[in-house]
C-alpha cells in the first residue's frame, strides 16, 4: 500500500488510497482500461487474418457510443433542471453551457466521419460479411437521445414497415426505450417554459396585439402603399399578390385559430402561448432579461442542425461504401437513410421558422418602461402574482397565467411497438 498523501496511514483507510489490501487507484484501474482496451475483437480475425481496417472500424464506433453516453448524461441534467415548476434561474447558466458542451461534442461526431471515410470500399468488403446482422440501427443510445430530445414516433421513417424498437429484444433495453419516450423530452419542456414567458401577459403591453399592428404597418410600408403608388398595372398586381403571400403567411401564426389547424395538420409543433414567447423572446434579445433565453434558443437550434449534419455525412458515407446495396440491418441501406436527412427529425423546426416572422428593428413595439425594468431583472418564470417591488406604475399581470399553456402540452406519449 502506498504512502497515503494525507498522512493518514495505519489508524483509517486513506481516503486517496483506499483500504489496506486493496489495489492503489491509478490511471488504469480507475478508467478501467482492461475491460476498455480488450473491448475490440475483430471478426475477421477469428477464422482467419485480421483484416487491419476492421480496428478503425470498430474503434469508431464504440468512441461514438461513448460520446453518446456523455450526451445523454448532459441532456438528462438539462431536462432536470427544466422540469421543475418553475427554472431555478440560478441554473440558467449551467444549462447553457451544458447544452453548449453537447454542441461541442456533436461537432466532433459529425467531423469524425471523415477518419471512417479513409477506409475504401473495398477494405470494408473484406470483413463486412462477418458483421451478420449487426448495424447502428441497433444503437440504443441513438434512439433515446432521438426519443430525449423530442423526435416524435409519427416523424420516423418506417423502415421495413417495422417499428424500430423491434431490435431490441432484452427487457432492459426496452424499458429504456419505453421510458425515453414516455417521459417529458427536453422539447416538451422548452415549451412549457416558453409558454410562462415574462411580457407574454401583462394588461398595458399586450404585446401579440401591439405585434400584430406593427406587422401590418410594415407590409403596408414596404409592400402596400408602394402598390398604391405605381402605376404600372403589372408591378402593382404581382406586388399585391406578394401582400396577399405575406399576409397569409403572418396570419398563419398570428391568428389562434389558423396556427390550431397548422399543429392539427403536424406542419406545427410548439404551441401557439410557446411559439409566441419565441417570437417575443427573438424580437427583444437584447433585452438582458432575454440575453440567455435567446443564447438556449439558439443552442438548441445547433443541436438539430449538427445531428442533420450527422445524418447526412452518414448516409454520404454510406453510399461511398456500399453504394445502393442494402444494410447490415436489413433496411434498402442509402435510400432508407437519405430519407431519414429532412425537416421531420427536426425536433426544434418551429424556432428556425420564428425567422419568417420577424420584423425590422424600427418596427418591434416599444417596451414599456415598467416592463423594460423587469425584462432587466425579473426572472423568466414570472410568479403568477407576485411583481417586483418597482412595479407599480403602468404593468400589471393578466388574469389567468399561462403556466399551464393551452393544454396542447404535456399529453403523456404512450409508447406501443
Ligand atoms: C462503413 C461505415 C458505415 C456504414 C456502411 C453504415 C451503414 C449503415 C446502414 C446501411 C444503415 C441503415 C440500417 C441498416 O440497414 O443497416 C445504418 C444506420 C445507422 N448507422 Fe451506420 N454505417 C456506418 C458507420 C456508422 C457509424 C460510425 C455510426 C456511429 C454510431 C453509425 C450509426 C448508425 C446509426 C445510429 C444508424 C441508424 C440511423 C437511423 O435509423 O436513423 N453508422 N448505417
Amino acid at each position: 500500500m502506498a504512502e497515503c498523501p494525507l498522512g493518514m496511514n495505519g489508524t483509517s483507510s486513506c481516503p486517496v488510497n483506499g483500504q489496506e489490501g486493496e489495489e492503489t487507484l491509478n490511471y488504469h484501474s480507475y478508467l478501467k482500461l482492461d475491460k476498455l482496451l480488450n473491448s475490440q475483437v475483430m471478426q475477421s480475425g477469428i477464422k482467419s487474418q485480421a483484416v487491419h481496417d476492421e480496428h478503425l472500424f470498430i474503434i469508431t464506433h464504440q468512441a461514438y457510443e461513448l460520446w453518446f453516453k456523455q450526451v445523454l448524461h448532459e441532456i438528462d441534467s438539462v431536462r432536470e433542471m427544466f422540469m421543475l415548476p418553475m427554472l431555478d434561474e440560478s441554473k440558467t447558466l449551467l444549462i447553457l453551457n451544458r447544452l453548449q458542451r453537447v454542441t461541442l461534442i456533436l461537432k466532433l461526431l459529425v467531423d469524425q466521419i471523415d477518419i471512417l471515410e479513409t477506409m475504401t470500399p473495398l477494405d470494408f468488403l473484406e470483413f463486412r460479411l462477418q458483421l451478420s446482422t449487426s448495424s447502428g440501427f441497433q444503437s440504443l443510445q441513438f434512439r433515446l437521445l432521438e426519443n430525449k430530445l423530442g423526435v416524435l414516433e409519427s416523424s420516423r421513417v418506417k423502415y421495413n414497415q417495422q417499428h424500430y424498437a423491434k431490435v431490441f429484444n432484452r427487457e432492459d433495453q426496452l424499458k429504456q426505450v419505453k421510458d425515453s419516450v414516455e417521459q417529458d423530452s427536453l422539447f416538451q419542456l422548452v415549451e412549457r417554459w416558453l409558454e410562462r414567458t415574462p411580457g407574454l401577459n401583462f394588461k398595458s403591453f399586450n404585446f401579440w396585439e401591439l405585434y400584430k399592428r406593427s406587422v401590418d404597418r410594415w407590409l403596408q410600408d414596404i409592400i402596400l402603399s408602394p402598390a398604391e403608388e405605381t402605376n404600372d398595372p403589372k408591378i402593382k398586381e404581382e406586388m399585391m399578390a406578394e401582400y396577399k403571400k405575406q399576409k397569409d403567411s403572418f396570419d398563419s401564426v398570428l391568428d389562434e385559430d389558423k396556427y390550431k389547424s397548422s399543429m392539427a395538420r403536424g406542419d406545427r409543433r410548439l404551441s401557439h402561448a410557446a411559439f409566441k414567447g419565441a417570437i417575443l423572446i427573438s424580437l427583444y434579445h437584447d433585452q438582458p432579461r432575454f440575453n440567455q433565453p435567446s443564447k438556449l434558443l439558439s443552442l438548441l437550434m445547433d443541436i438539430d442542425s449538427l445531428l442533420t449534419k450527422w445524418r447526412y455525412n452518414h448516409v454520404m458515407m454510406v453510399q461511398r461504401m456500399i453504394g445502393s446495396k442494402v444494410g447490415t440491418g436489413g433496411s434498402s441501406g442509402y435510400q432508407y437513410l437519405r430519407s431519414t436527412v429532412s425537416d421531420r427529425y427536426k425536433v426544434f423546426l418551429d424556432l428556425f421558422n420564428t425567422s419568417t416572422f420577424l420584423i425590422p428593428r424600427a418596427y418591434i413595439p416599444p417596451l414599456t418602461r415598467s416592463l423594460k425594468r423587469q425584462l432587466s431583472i425579473l426572472c423568466h418564470d414570472h410568479i403568477p402574482g407576485e411583481s417586483s417591488e418597482e412595479d407599480n406604475d403602468d404593468d400589471e399581470k393578466v388574469e389567468g397565467d399561462t403556466a399551464n399553456g393551452n393544454g396542447a402540452i404535456g399529453a403523456k406519449v404512450k409508447f406501443e411497438i
